[in-house]
Formats: C-alpha cells, structure tokens, sequence
C-alpha cells in the first residue's frame, strides 16, 4: 500500500504547522506547501523533516506551480488529505481596498482552493480523502478586512460545491472557521496594541481565544474516519465569538446574568 500523504498549504505559517504535526500522527507524510522557502525549510526542521515531513514550495496562487506541486505528491504516495490552509489579509476596510488587493485576496484565500483541489482531486478520488479549507469567522459575518472576508466566505460556499459534487466518489469536504488565533498575521496589530488579544477576549463566550493546536484538532477530527459521515458543514473553532454576544444579550434582556 503506497503512503498515505497530507497536502497542508501555508505549512510554514504557525496555524499550518500546528496541523501538519497533528496530521503526522494519522498520515505516512506531510507535505508541508508554502511559497516561503526559508520559513519552509524552518518548519521542516522543526517538525522532525523527512521522511514523514516533505517541503514542496509552491504559490498557490499559480496554476503551473500548482501542478508542479501536485506533481511532486504523486511521488510521495497516495493524497488522502488535502488542507488549504494558505491565507492572508491585506487591508482592514473597504476604505482601505484598492482593486489590486480585492484581486490578490481573492486569489490567495478563495481561487487557490479551487486550484489546488483541481490539480489534487484525482489522487484525492482514488483515495475517497477528504478536502478541508480553512476558513475564518469573517466569513460567517463582519468583522474587517473585507476583501479577504468576502473571500472566505466564497470559501465556505466552495467547500459545499465540492461536497455537493464529488460526494458521489466518497470525497467529503468540510471547513474550519477560527476565531482569533495568535499568529504572525497578528504581528503588525499585536505591535500597535500589545493588548490586542486581552481585548479581544471580552466578545467570547469562553473568554478566551483559540490556539492553532485548537484548530489542528478540529482539522484532524474532519480529516479522520469519525467524521465519515460529515460533509460540507463549516465547523467554527472560535470560542463561541459567532455563537452570540454576551455583552449585547445583556443590553437586550436586562439580566445581569449574561
Ligand atoms: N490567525 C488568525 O487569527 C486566523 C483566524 C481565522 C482564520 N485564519 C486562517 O488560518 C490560516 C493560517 O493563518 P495563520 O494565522 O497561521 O497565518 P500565517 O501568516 O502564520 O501563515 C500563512 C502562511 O501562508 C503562506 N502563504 C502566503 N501566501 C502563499 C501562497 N501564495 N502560496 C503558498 N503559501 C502562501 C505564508 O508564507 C505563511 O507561511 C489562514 O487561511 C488564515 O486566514 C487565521
């Protein structure tokens, strides 16, 4: 039986490596995928490398070093997981969003899905895998930076496309919407308000924010036989942020109970 391979995009990022480790316990390797080849090589070493780790750089934004990449995990084995987890936003409002970086967004967080699930869906067929993209709360409802926003909620809508379509060859699909979660993509506000996470903490139910191991978790629970029957669902990892709001439910009802 050939290897059982995990494609995980945006490997080299701090919520990509927390699920390649967590998959590593369930897959013969993990392709770690990132257009950043030091932090790449970075996150190979640390991860514990080849063979269960495999650095494949790649810019999932483009359709030729997509291919190449899907190429290169043919190689490895067999593709029963593919994790989209590549993403990035670019500006915080509407007011802020230039024509290019609706475009840039849009392919980073939306049509490199659909790229990487095309180049992968063969493989992923013959396996009956499981597709998972990692969407975001801002695709659920508003909560800044717009364009990738917008995105991510394609990115869900996408995520039942496939389901809807490719269920019949025993593909599921399924996303994962984090809430908070500290990362370097926090780098820059984390600067501008060291208490940015403090603050943060008040809009959760559990007062708290997620860790990227919070998310692994859930993106290996879907990858796995115990989510068999689960397909096309967007499974929100975010401290019950999109559940309610506490603060207003205690405007509303007068309890001081909330
Ligand atoms: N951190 C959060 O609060 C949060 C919340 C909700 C959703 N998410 C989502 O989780 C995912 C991971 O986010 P993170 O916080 O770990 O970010 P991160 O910045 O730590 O990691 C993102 C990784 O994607 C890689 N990448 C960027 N463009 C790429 C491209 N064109 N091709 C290949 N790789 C590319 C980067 O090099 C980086 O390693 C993203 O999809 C993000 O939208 C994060």
């Amino acid at each position: 039986m050939p290897a059982s391979v995990a494609i995980v995009t945006g490997a080299a990022g701090d919520i990509g490596r927390a699920i390649a480790r967590r998959l590593s316990g369930s897959h013969d390797v993990v392709a770690l995928v990132d257009i950043d080849e030091g932090a790449l090589a970075a996150a190979a070493a640390e991860l514990g490398g080849a063979p269960s780790f495999v650095a494949i750089a790649c810019d999932v934004t483009d359709e030729d070093s997509v291919r190449r990449m899907a190429a290169k995990v043919e190689e490895l084995g067999r593709a029963t997981t593919l994790v989209n987890n590549a993403g990035a936003a670019r500006a915080v409002s509407l007011g802020d969003t230039t024509a290019d970086i609706w475009r840039q967004d849009s392919a980073l967080n939306l049509e490199a899905a659909f790229l990487t699930f095309r180049a992968l869906e063969e493989p992923l067929k013959a396996s009956q895998g499981s597709l998972i993209n990692i969407a975001s709360v801002n695709g659920m409802a508003v909560f800044g930076h717009p364009a990738y926003s917008a995105a991510k909620a394609g990115l869900i809508h996408f995520t039942k496309l496939v389901a809807v379509e490719y269920g019949k060859f025993g593909i599921r699909a399924n996303a994962v919407a984090p809430g908070t979660v500290r990362t370097q993509a926090w780098e820059a506000r984390a600067a501008a308000n060291p208490q940015v996470f403090e603050e943060a903490k008040r809009w959760y139910a559990l007062r708290r924010i997620a860790t990227a191991e919070d998310v692994a978790n859930a993106v290996h629970f879907l990858s796995s036989d115990q989510a068999s029957a689960i397909t096309g669902v967007c499974l929100p990892v975010d401290c019950g942020l999109t559940a309610g709001q506490a603060e207003m439910a205690r405007t509303f009802s007068q309890s001081d109970n909330y």
